[in-house]
């Protein structure tokens, strides 16, 4: 893993003209605003995790920001992730990954054989399939509620109003473990309304923790608003572009 720019794979993700020491340098000053945003919100050093979403992104660029430190990563596509997975195998144990994309009917066992965390369950259908579809050898799939916070019609997350029970059918799978929920708002501009946003997740949120249901993880925040999500509560912040540089999408197409 040299100090040159990626070059662009046969793997239809986008290449990134970082090098390594780029990369390095980005995730650290990534740590340093969420150090920051922790101290400026008055809460305990340590106590918001990053994911970096490296969905685009070849596994030289996810090998160069795991040897910076990280090792939690998000990915949005499903068979991109899969190939990217199954190509950092030997660094598999060291690895935990992120399902923070829709996730298909037709795509749960695959999820569910190759990931740890699937953050987007919005639907008893797909929390179901994945419970059935978990391999027997693994441990049960870390999962989050994907919350539509600001009701936006078109977009994936099951309503505030539809959260509850949603939630309370997971708890009941014993191949699915509840951590939590995530939230992806539109942007909006300004610190105040972002954590405008932001309150309804923590809200319920919070609730779900009065309730006793064990839940540590309320994802939310990225690289535009990540100081935002931790006054508003975030335990984990998903961060790309910050990190990996602009993404290109046209190998998408
Ligand atoms: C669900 C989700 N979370 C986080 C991110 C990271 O966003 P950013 O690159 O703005 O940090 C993305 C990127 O598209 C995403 O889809």
């Amino acid at each position: 893993m040299g100090g040159g720019a990626w070059a662009r794979k046969n793997t239809g993700v986008s290449m990134t003209t970082a090098t390594a020491a780029d990369l390095k340098r980005h995730w650290q000053a990534v740590r340093d605003r969420i150090a920051a945003a922790e101290q400026a919100a008055g809460r305990p050093a340590g106590s918001v995790s990053l994911l970096a979403v490296s969905k685009t992104f070849g596994p030289e660029a996810v090998a160069a920001v795991q040897a910076a430190g990280q090792t939690a990563f998000g990915e949005n596509y499903i068979q991109e992730a899969v190939t990217k997975i199954q190509t950092l195998s030997s660094a598999r144990a060291e690895l935990t990954w992120h399902c923070i994309g829709p996730v298909q009917s037709n795509k749960t066992r695959l999820v569910a054989k190759h990931f740890d965390w699937v953050q987007t369950v919005d639907r008893l259908k797909v929390a179901q399939r994945l419970n059935e579809q978990r391999p027997s050898d693994l441990p049960p799939l870390q999962v989050c509620v994907q919350v539509n916070v600001d009701g936006g019609v078109s977009k994936s997350g099951v309503t505030l109003a539809g959260a509850d029970e949603l939630a309370e059918a997971i708890r009941e799978l014993p191949r699915l473990r509840l951590r939590g929920l995530m939230c992806i708002p539109d942007p909006v501009q300004g610190f105040a309304a972002q954590c405008a946003v932001f309150a309804p997740a923590q809200a319920l949120f919070q609730r779900w923790q009065q309730q006793g249901w064990g839940v540590d993880t309320l994802s939310m925040g990225m690289s535009g608003d990540l100081e935002a999500a931790v006054a508003s509560g975030a335990t984990l912040v998903r961060v790309g572009s910050a990190i990996f540089g602009a993404r290109d999408y046209s190998a998408k197409a």
